[in-house]
């Protein structure tokens, strides 16, 4: 099939990612009216955990407000952070059953020494002003089936812009995985539109954890998982495309993320298999995924420069959201591939425990861990080897995205009794040695990033949800003294909702 044909199919089919069958059955309905009964917003109301603050709704967008500093951010995180996570839960008294659902709340915090500010805005896509103006759900989430409502009539459709931002030319793209990216004016965080890479690309899913090499050339993936196609996208450091086209893969799984080296792309497809029967049969987008560890986790790798040139290796069944960074090296035995992700041994994490969230309750899954995988290219081989670290949120030096690393930041420590993590680490991935800092047992860890400053150690900027005082924190640290504490910590007037992913812009 020709390339524009596969781009067309893609396209034509709404830019499915999770999407298959667009018309509506007989059994969805039957379940859809059966969820009008449904009480998880009166169990969530009704839950007496403290840290259900972070699956609260902002009834509306939070206009810019001054943090309360202790100490002062150093010269290298003058800038300003950008999040971005689900935050929409509920309308009209019917509560989302997935945390992944909620609608889009995408976050700045502009920090200058001892000033820190905040603003929060609800990203403003097409979904979410048709259902506030109706005021109640009116399609179908990735995990959940709202009373009465349509099947999506394209990817976009249901886009809720939920999990990442990629700051691109001085704007900032709102990123989901299923449909387009979301345009955001990065000083008003205004809601600007899909992100059209090409006319012919328009709704074509563009992934959350698009890739950007030390050139600025940035590398990403979408996924057609009912139609069993891979799209890849490079675009250059002005943001103009250079290329796109989709390629088959066999058994197309869910791929959250993905990594660059510097001659390669390389994905790692847990077992969780899209089965577009069960989606006919009413099932949710999420419920259509079966885990099927019998196909084992493929390492699928791609020449950046010719992606016909393709490789697929095989590891040990698990699952993975996050890829921390590959890198490769050449060797008597052939082109070694080194890839650092955060691995489980199931699906369970996001069948259930980021489900039950949604009701406050705490169901603990398997718990990930940070794991090396070793891809040879030339024998077609690949081993794997754990790193004694509990792990999620992976994050490098941007600067050495697809070259060799040492250094990872995650989160870590997990609670019996908490959702999330309790502490930030910095582990390296070649010795295992790793240096942490808890904040305690009243706190859900977010994501943490690495802010570099020159040839200096630089530092690590996270923000931490205080549900014992209900304040959302911003914490600064010396990334090499990570055990020490914050440097700086700003305490918003209020707790935000738990996020996924952000991106830092220096000023
Ligand atoms: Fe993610």
């Amino acid at each position: 099939m020709e390339r524009r044909e596969l781009l067309r199919l893609l396209a034509s089919a709404g830019a499915l990612p999770l999407l298959a069958p667009l018309a509506p059955s007989a059994a969805l309905a039957t379940l859809a009216h059966a969820a009008g009964t449904d009480d998880w917003q009166a169990q969530f109301e009704a839950a007496s955990a403290p840290w259900k603050i972070g699956f609260a709704t902002p009834a509306g967008d939070l206009p810019l407000a001054r943090a309360t500093v202790r100490g002062r951010f150093p010269d290298a995180v003058a800038g300003t952070l950008f999040r971005i996570g689900p935050a929409g839960h509920d309308l009209g008294g019917e509560r989302y059953h997935h945390w992944f659902d909620g609608d889009g709340m995408v976050h700045r915090f502009v920090i200058d020494g001892a000033d820190v500010r905040h603003q929060g805005r609800y990203v403003a896509t097409p979904k979410r002003m048709a259902e506030v103006k109706a005021g109640r759900h009116l399609v179908e989430a990735f995990g959940t089936l709202p009373a009465g409502a349509e099947p999506p009539t394209s990817a976009d459709s249901i886009n809720v812009a939920n999990i990442s931002v990629l700051p691109l030319q001085g704007e900032l793209l709102a990123l989901w995985e299923g449909g387009s990216a979301t345009r955001i004016d990065a000083h008003t965080l205004e809601t600007l539109g899909v992100k059209t890479w090409r006319a012919d690309l328009a709704g074509m899913p563009f992934s959350a954890h698009p890739k950007v090499d030390p050139d600025g050339a940035v590398w990403n993936f979408g996924v057609g998982a009912s139609q069993g196609l891979l799209a890849l996208y490079e675009i250059a450091p002005e943001g103009t495309l250079r290329r796109a086209a989709v390629v088959p893969v066999a058994d197309m799984p869910m791929v959250h993320d993905f990594a660059v080296t510097e001659r390669h792309l390389v994905f790692l497809m847990p077992p969780l298999v899209y089965d577009g029967k069960r989606k006919e049969a009413g099932a949710s987008f999420l419920d259509a995924y079966v885990w099927r560890p019998e196909l084992g986790m493929r390492a699928l790798v791609i020449d950046k420069k010719d992606w016909a040139r393709r490789y697929t290796l095989e590891l040990p069944a698990g699952f993975l959201f996050h890829v921390g960074n590959a890198w490769e090296e050449e060797t008597p035995r052939g082109t070694l591939i080194h890839v650092d992700y955060v691995r489980s041994d199931n699906a369970d994490s996001v069948f259930t425990t980021n489900r039950e969230v949604m009701r406050a309750r705490r169901v603990r899954g398997a718990d990930p861990h940070l794991a090396v995988a070793t891809l040879n290219l030339g024998t077609g081989r690949a081993t794997q080897a754990a790193v004694a670290q509990e792990a999620e949120f992976p994050r490098i030096d941007p600067r050495r995205v697809g070259l060799r690393h040492r250094q990872v930041v995650h989160a870590t420590q997990i609670r019996p009794d908490l959702p999330g993590f309790g502490a930030v680490a910095r582990t390296d991935v070649e010795t295992g040695r790793s240096q942490r800092f808890s904040y305690g047992t009243q706190a859900i860890v977010e994501e943490h990033v690495f802010v570099p400053d020159g040839a200096k150690p630089g530092w690590v900027l996270g923000t931490v949800l205080d549900f014992g005082r209900q304040k959302t924190v911003l914490s600064c640290f010396a990334a090499d003294h990570l055990g020490a504490g914050p440097v700086a910590q700003a305490t918003l007037p209020y707790a935000l909702p738990l996020g996924l992913h952000g991106a830092f812009v220096p000023a």
